[in-house]
């Protein structure tokens, strides 16, 4: 029964994934935290190929919140290099067919790592395969300012405001709302991430630190997910 999957239509259409406990994976090991987000950033890249394996749509990844900014500079520096690093190597992305999005407030990233960013959404977007976006200097809290403000300055008064209209002024315009999140590191919280789609999200809760989540860890999360009663407030 261990191999069990769902079958396609019983999958989730959106699962967001709170990748932590770099730190502590690191501080066990007595090396420095940085080389733990080094750890976790090859854990994204075998997820992502995991995700395209188990046919997945769609998945978003919490790299780094709008509260990390506030932690000391050396390992924001580190997180940023790490990011612009793998950039280079995410656009090899494209062979794979996944078409990649950066939800968050990226103009706090130098202009180098932006144009990257940039270069790769327009690189992957007429990608069919898996959507994968990278939530980076994200905030649930933030995002819903966002799409106000740009309601507020362009469609004011020209558009019938519903809860599916809102849902074009955020990041995650066009994707379907997150059905499932996965939070690593053992913390029960959502950490202002994607607060207006996971309005109707299942949560997984796993001890696992992020450095040490794999495949199994993915197929275990959403068997639970394809076992959940989800009642939408009907009975
Ligand atoms: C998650 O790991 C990665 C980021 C938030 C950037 P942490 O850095 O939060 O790791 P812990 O929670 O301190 O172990
Ligand atoms: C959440 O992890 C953000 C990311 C994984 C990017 P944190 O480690 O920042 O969350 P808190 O501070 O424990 O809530
Ligand atoms: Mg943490």
């Amino acid at each position: 029964m261990d191999n069990f999957l769902p079958e396609a239509d019983a999958l989730p259409k959106h699962i967001g994934i709170i990748m932590d406990g770099n730190g502590r994976w690191a501080k066990k090991r007595g090396l420095p935290r940085k080389l733990g987000h080094r750890e976790g950033a090859k854990v994204f890249k075998k997820c992502v190929d995991d995700c395209i394996d188990l046919q997945l749509q769609c998945v978003t990844f919490y790299a780094f919140s709008t509260e990390n900014a506030k932690r000391p500079q050396d390992e924001v520096s580190a997180l940023i290099k790490l990011f612009d690093e793998y950039l280079d190597d995410i656009r090899k992305m494209n062979d794979k067919n996944v078409r990649l999005r950066f939800l968050g407030e990226l103009s706090f990233f130098p202009e180098k790592t932006r144009m990257k960013m940039f270069d790769a959404e327009n690189a992957t977007k007429n990608n069919t395969g898996l959507q994968c976006s990278l939530a980076l200097n994200y905030g649930g809290r933030s995002e819903i300012i966002h799409a106000v403000q740009n309601l507020m300055a362009n469609d004011c008064g020209s558009v019938q405001l519903t809860e599916e209209t809102f849902g074009k002024y955020l990041y995650t315009s066009g994707l379907p709302d997150v059905d499932l999140i996965i939070r690593t590191g053992g913390e029960k919280r959502i950490s202002n991430f994607l607060l207006w789609q996971a309005a109707y999200a299942e949560y997984i809760f796993t001890d696992v630190l992020w450095c040490d989540f794999g495949k199994s860890d993915l197929e275990a999360a959403i068997r639970e997910f394809s076992e959940r009663n989800r009642r939408f407030g009907k009975i």
